[in-house]
């Protein structure tokens, strides 16, 4: 079989053009240089080495790839690397400090939120962006807002009994911390 490139003059014929981005992860800045077709999910799994984040369809369906960009829960398998350039992205891995499980990750245990765990770190990335915008969300909104992640192992009752321990532990804590002085 013959295959035709157009000329692009030094390139070599096929090559792909890398593209740099600069990002931060986890709160850790990183440059990188990506081929434009990259995947975010591969560029944090294969790349980046994090493999929190879980491939379970590769179509948008499952959302165990989910991550935060700027915050906003996404799909990573859906988005480019590329377009997280200049962005802040969050993986599961960012979510515990050195010496304490976040919140979601202590209600996921307490209330027994996961069995195999493949959809878990999805989830809880979609639940912290339901929690950081609404941190009293009825019963109603934590299904909505889980409602783009597919677990096939729990029934679902356990999750959503998992974030809203969470959201109640997140508002105990703040509730707890003292003022800011004005
Ligand atoms: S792997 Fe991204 S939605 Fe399933
Ligand atoms: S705990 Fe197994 S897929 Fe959700």
């Amino acid at each position: 079989m013959t295959t035709v490139h157009d000329d692009l003059g030094d390139q070599a014929a096929g090559d792909v053009p890398m593209r740099r981005i600069r990002f931060t992860i986890n709160g850790v800045r990183k440059v990188a240089e990506v081929e434009p077709r990259l995947l975010l999910s591969h560029l944090i799994r294969q790349g980046l080495g994090l493999t929190g984040t879980h491939m379970g369809c590769d179509t948008t369906n499952c959302g165990a790839c989910t991550v935060l960009v700027d915050g906003r829960a996404i799909k990573s398998c859906t988005m480019l690397a590329v377009q997280a350039d200049g962005h802040e992205v969050t993986t599961v891995e960012g979510l515990a400090t050195a010496s304490e499980l976040h919140p979601l990750q202590e209600g996921f245990k307490q209330e027994h939120g996961l069995q195999c765990g493949f959809c878990t770190p999805g989830m809880m990335l979609a639940a912290k962006a339901l929690l950081d915008a609404n941190p009293d969300p009825a019963e109603e909104d934590v299904r909505w807002a889980l409602s783009g992640n597919l677990c096939r192992c729990t029934g679902y009752q356990n999750i959503v009994k998992s974030v809203l321990w969470a959201a109640a532990k997140l508002r105990s804590e703040s509730a707890s911390e003292p003022a800011q002085e004005a």
